[in-house]
Formats: C-alpha cells, structure tokens, sequence
C-alpha cells in the first residue's frame, strides 16, 4: 500500500500551540500507511495580488500542498471565527491556476478553544471549504478545550480521550482518500 501524506496546517503560530499539539500528536501517531508534515505558515504574509513574485516562504507553503494527498486543518477559534493565519493559507492557495492546489484535496478538521472547542471556528472554515471543493471528512470531529489541562505548558496533548481522537480521525483520513482516489 502506498504511504499517504498528509500535510498538517495550523492556524496558530504561537510556539506552544495547543493547535499545533494536536498536529504534533498525529504525526506521532499515524497509523501505518500514513506520514503526517507540517507546513511552517510562520513567514508567510498577508495576501497581496500586487506581489506579483511569489514569497519564498509562500511558494514552500504550496510545493508542500503540491506533494500532499490529504490535509489536516488545525483550527484556533478567534472572535467565533478561523484564525487569520489559516484563512490566509487557504486564500494564497486558492489563487493557483484552476484552484489545482486545493480542489478535490480529502482533508480533516481538528481544533482547540475555548468552551466549545472551536466549533464555531471549524464550521466557518467547512463553509470557505465548500468554496474551495475541497472534499471534508464529516466524522468524528475532534473539539478539545485549550484551557481545561488538555494539554501541558508546552501545547504537547496528554488528554488520552482526544488522543484517541485524533488516532481515530487520522485514520478515518486514511480510508476517505482512499475512497477519493478510486
Ligand atoms: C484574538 C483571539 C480571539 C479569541 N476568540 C475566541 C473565541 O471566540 N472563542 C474561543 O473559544 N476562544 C477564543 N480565543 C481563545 C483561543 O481559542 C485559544 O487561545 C486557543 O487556544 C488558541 O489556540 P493555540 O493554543 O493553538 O494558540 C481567542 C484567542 C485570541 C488570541
């Protein structure tokens, strides 16, 4: 079977990102037959069309969706909505010919928030995903609570229920691809 990679984007930038621990988490624990990577949005600027050269740091953000079958969204929750950096990740991506990039891409949802663990969030970026064609795992939807010991200072996550979780989606991942690609 070939191996299947998945391309973790993360909508914090912050260093201890509880987000950013989710990915970390999948990419530790993805199941045989799958490679988790994660993009670095961290230079990534704003999108501008009058930048008319393509950043370097931007072009690295679309080579590596170029490579990747599936992606893996982490989602922060901002003021009920997506985070900035994810949204403008997906915006600069959008603008590829043909929306080649993006349309038709399997991908998943995961997140970390506040009470209701970024839900709100996750269903905006599902809406701007109808746009995009790209092709979302309903279930199971991972939601974790940032702020209820979840995860350790560092954003690592130790709550065993959503690692399971997670464990659970990835795999789920895994066989919505490969339904994709039949
Ligand atoms: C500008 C801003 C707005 C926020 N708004 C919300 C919100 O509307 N709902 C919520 O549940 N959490 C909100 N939060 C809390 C974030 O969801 C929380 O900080 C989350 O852990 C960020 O993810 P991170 O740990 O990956 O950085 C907000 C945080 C920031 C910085």
């Amino acid at each position: 079977m070939e191996t299947i990679k998945i391309l973790g984007i993360c909508g914090s930038l912050r260093q201890q990102s509880t987000n950013l621990g989710l990915l970390k988490y999948a990419r530790k624990n993805a199941p045989q037959g799958m490679e988790v990577n994660l993009a670095d949005l961290s230079e990534v600027p704003f999108f501008n069309s009058d930048l008319t050269d393509v950043p370097t740091s931007v072009q690295r953000f679309l080579d590596s969706l170029e490579q990747a079958d599936a992606l893996l969204m982490a989602c922060p929750e901002y003021n009920y909505s997506l985070a900035p950096a994810l949204k403008n990740a997906l915006d600069w991506a959008s603008r590829a010919p043909e929306n080649h990039l993006l349309a038709g891409k399997p991908a998943a949802i995961l997140g970390s928030g506040g009470g209701m663990g970024s839900a709100r969030a996750q269903y905006h970026l599902r809406q701007v995903c109808v746009f995009l064609d790209i092709r979302l795992l309903n279930k199971p939807e991972v939601f974790s609570n940032a702020f209820n010991g979840s995860f350790d200072k560092e954003g690592n996550l130790t709550d065993e229920r959503i690692q399971q979780l997670v464990v659970e989606q990835l795999t789920a991942l895994q066989s919505w691809t490969q339904l994709l690609r039949q």
